[in-house]
């Protein structure tokens, strides 16, 4: 009787001290907030803007912290220099991701932002084949077609421009992979293909939805299944990730543009007398006026800068135990890089809660003066190594020729805006959660600058037709109607 009881006071000792070594922190970790037993950070970890806590602890314990959720180690990494050093520079011991039960489940692993292993690598060397900047310049005249669009969509229903930025992205989207756009935002091609992709996850192998005519791009890849080690649905998955990934996040830069440009009316102001003085009135901009626009290529690294659209990227993983700057990494752990806090360190940036987009004209990365830049680099918000998006040029292409157009052709104005000149804050709560943020719909006046320039719209539009209908080949009757009627 006493021998069992003093073995269970062993067993009830060694459990207890086995309990109590859950979620404290590791010697050789990074320092990090003080942990409780068995839950470590767990009670620490805000539901919501966890970038905005995250930001505060990096001041607090500098460019690399640990935390503990119960026996599982988080790194954060707000340093330029680490982020090369290790997310970049080591990137094979870094490019996995957590593994993520409930997308496992749903997509069975396919998931190329998800996916691990031999799945990652053979869907990631056929997204880049798609996605390649030659590859992209092939899908120029559809995107500026797609941006001409907006611009008609905005002079006819102004007070929609949320949902006609969204069906400008997905449509480009679908026109690239698959052959097909959706000319209107209540648009059959593009409802069925998020409601399908919302409950199983399979739609792309709908053949029946693809166009067999017009395919171009997602079709290489089918063509080059086996070289390229994809089964079937494989293929399918990656055509719904480049939509997914492609529409969600190029339309939330642009929303968070809007926002930015009515808020601030003196960047407004300025962008459209750069504009102006490079354009007038007399013709619509080109892709190739870019870079004759200083202050506009610094309003788009400013959006990017100012409210980021993954302020912590997509996590990564480690695959192999690792050491960075004197500290023990252990395999697995979860990485993430502070997007937001180098964006918004005070360290590097003045005043870095101001949308200023200046700060680009007098250095490349937007830094003030003696700052230390080592590693950073301007497109830290496509995260890093090799889990870099793969859509930045596809990405880039779009927001260009879109900001462009919308300075040239548009004044904004925040709707509820008293003073017209007065800054209007934009707040952490303005915006969505989740990994990748955009602005909740917000209202604004939106009026074209001119009758000049609203006749050039209608203009361009009418040229844009042609180009449009190459994609509008199995339109329902009803959207045929609306291409008509619009
Ligand atoms: C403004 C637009 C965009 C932003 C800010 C953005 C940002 C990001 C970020 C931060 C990541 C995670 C990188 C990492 O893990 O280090 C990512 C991954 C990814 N993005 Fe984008 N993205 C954008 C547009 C696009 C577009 C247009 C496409 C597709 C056509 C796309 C497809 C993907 C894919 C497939 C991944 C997963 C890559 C992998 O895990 O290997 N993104 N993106």
């Amino acid at each position: 009787m006493l021998a069992s009881i003093a073995v269970l006071s062993l067993l009830a000792l060694f459990v207890l001290s086995w309990l109590r070594g859950k979620g404290s922190r590791e010697s050789g970790l990074p320092p990090g907030p003080p942990t409780l037993p068995i839950i470590g950070n767990i009670h620490q970890l805000p539901t919501k803007f966890a970038y905005l806590r995250f930001t505060e602890w990096s001041k607090q314990y500098g460019g690399i912290f640990s935390l503990k959720l119960a026996s599982q180690t988080i790194i954060v990494i707000s340093s330029p220099r680490l982020i090369r050093d290790f997310m970049d520079k080591r990137s094979g011991s870094m490019g996995d991701r957590p593994p993520s039960r409930l997308p496992d489940i749903t997509t069975n692993g396919l998931s190329l932002p998800l996916a691990s292993g031999p799945v990652w690598k053979s869907l990631r060397r056929a997204v880049q084949q798609l996605l390649t900047r030659e590859a992209c310049s092939r899908h120029m005249p559809i995107q500026q077609a797609e941006a001409t669009q907006l611009m008609y969509d905005l002079l006819k229903q102004p007070e929609n421009f949320f949902n006609h930025i969204q069906r400008q992205m997905i449509s480009i989207m679908l026109s690239t992979v698959f052959g097909f756009r959706s000319p209107r935002y209540a648009d059959s091609a593009a409802s069925i293909f998020f409601s399908q992709f919302n409950t199983n996850g399979r739609l792309y192998l709908n053949q029946a939805l693809i166009p067999q005519s017009t395919l171009y791009l997602h079709w290489n890849i089918i063509d080059q299944r086996e070289k390229l080690g994809l089964t079937r649905d494989m293929v399918g998955y990656l055509g719904g990730v480049c939509i997914e990934g492609g529409s969600a996040t190029t339309a939330a830069y642009l929303h968070r543009f809007v926002l930015c440009i009515s808020c601030y009316p003196d960047v407004q102001a300025r962008a459209q007398r750069e504009i102006d003085d490079l354009i007038g009135s007399n013709r619509v901009p080109t892709s190739q006026d870019i870079e004759h626009l200083p202050y506009i290529q610094a309003i788009i690294k400013e959006v990017h800068r100012f409210y980021t659209s993954g302020p912590l990227g997509l996590p990564h993983a480690t695959t192999i135990d690792e050491t960075i700057d004197g500290y023990f990494i252990p395999k697995g752990s979860t990485v993430f890089m502070n997007i937001y806090g180098i964006y918004h360190s005070e360290e590097l940036c003045e005043r870095p809660e101001v949308f200023n987009p200046e700060r680009y004209l007098s250095s490349e990365f937007g830094t003030k003066p003696n700052a230390d830049t080592t590693g950073l680099r301007s497109d830290l918000h496509f995260g890093s190594g090799r889990r870099i998006c793969p859509g930045n040029h596809l990405a880039n292409s779009s927001i260009i020729m879109n900001i462009m157009n919308l300075l040239w052709g548009f004044d904004f104005t925040i709707a509820d805006a008293a003073n017209r000149d007065r800054h209007i804050p934009i707040r952490p709560e303005d915006f969505t959660t989740g990994i990748a943020i955009g602005p909740k719909p917000f209202k604004c006046n939106i009026r074209p600058r001119s009758e000049k320039h609203a006749a050039l719209i209608c203009e361009a539009y009418a040229q844009a037709r042609p180009t449009l209908s190459m994609f509008e080949q199995e339109l329902t009757p009803s959207e045929q109607k609306f291409v008509e009627d619009w």
